[in-house]
């Protein structure tokens, strides 16, 4: 190997180096972060249980219809895109059929992936509302966004809201309407009470759930219910569905990184 070629690839590995020293970084501090709340939850905070996909759903099926039964076959047509967790992706929009919400309420846009799956998946009338900070990268978030979330905020290569307006039906995409703004600072009045399910998929550190989640119990008519996504993948979420279950029925979806809040527990 002619010297030249050597220096190359010194060079290049060197130019990789910051990258590796980051990701490095950002691994311990994520083990850190679910250290610390590990230590929270031993100190008392119980965990939240855990049901199976299946049971998840007929739970969800009971809270929004209590008076009907859970139908035997039900019509459970999928239509999926190619990208994505494939598992989660299926889930929600499992979700979104049994639940069959009349309104939408999601916090965390990105490129619109989950706003398509809902609106693929929920009836001709239900509208997806869908918020995410404007993409100037200026607004003032009124807690700090966690080094984490940075990636998802800056969307490096990536269009908030990228992915709207492409599904095959016109009406589909109509049904989604982008909202902007700091997801602790937004004005939720106009959709107070008024939510079947609230998708909470925004910053990940423990404040921001916890804010989130609040708003979202806002926003529900009384058979409403918010689903929460990376439980147990952030030790913000995780640490948020745990300290929640004081207060409400709280369960996470075995396999997934959903769980599913019901406002207040049914004792
Ligand atoms: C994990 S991504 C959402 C992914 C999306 N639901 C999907 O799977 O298609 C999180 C999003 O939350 C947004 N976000 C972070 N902090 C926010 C805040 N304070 N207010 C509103 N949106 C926020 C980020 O900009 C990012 O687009």
């Amino acid at each position: 190997m002619s010297l030249s070629v050597t220096i190359a690839r010194w060079r290049g590995a060197l130019k990789a180096l910051p990258g590796l020293a980051r990701d490095v970084l950002n691994y311990v501090r994520f083990r850190r972060a679910i250290y610390q709340s590990k230590e929270l939850l031993d100190r008392g905070v119980p965990l939240i249980e855990w049901v199976n996909p299946l049971q998840a759903l007929e739970r969800v099926h009971r809270h929004r219809f209590p008076d009907r039964p859970w139908p035997e076959q039900r019509e459970l047509a999928l239509e999926l895109g190619p990208d994505g967790n494939a598992l989660e992706i299926l889930y929600l929009a499992l979700i979104c059929r049994v639940a069959d919400p009349a309104a939408v309420f999601e916090i965390g846009t990105y490129e619109g992936r989950t706003a398509n799956v809902m609106a693929l998946h929920t009836s001709p009338a239900c509208r997806i509302h869908t918020l995410d900070l404007p993409s100037n990268g200026k607004t003032e978030t009124r807690f700090p966004i966690a080094e984490g979330d940075r990636k998802w905020r800056e969307k490096k290569g990536v269009a908030l809201g990228g992915r709207l307006g492409k599904l095959p039906r016109a009406e589909d995409n109509s049904r989604i309407v982008q909202r902007l703004g700091d997801s602790a600072a937004f004005d939720y009045s106009p959709y107070r009470g008024r939510m079947d399910l609230v998708f909470v998929d925004g910053a990940h550190s423990y404040d921001y759930v916890m804010s989130d989640v609040r708003n979202a119990l806002a926003m529900l008519t009384p058979r409403g219910f918010i689903l929460m996504h990376d439980f147990l993948t952030h030790a913000g979420v995780t640490l948020a569905a745990n300290v929640l279950q004081r207060e409400h029925e709280v369960f996470h979806v075995a396999g997934t990184s959903f769980a599913i809040l019901f406002p207040q527990k049914k004792c």
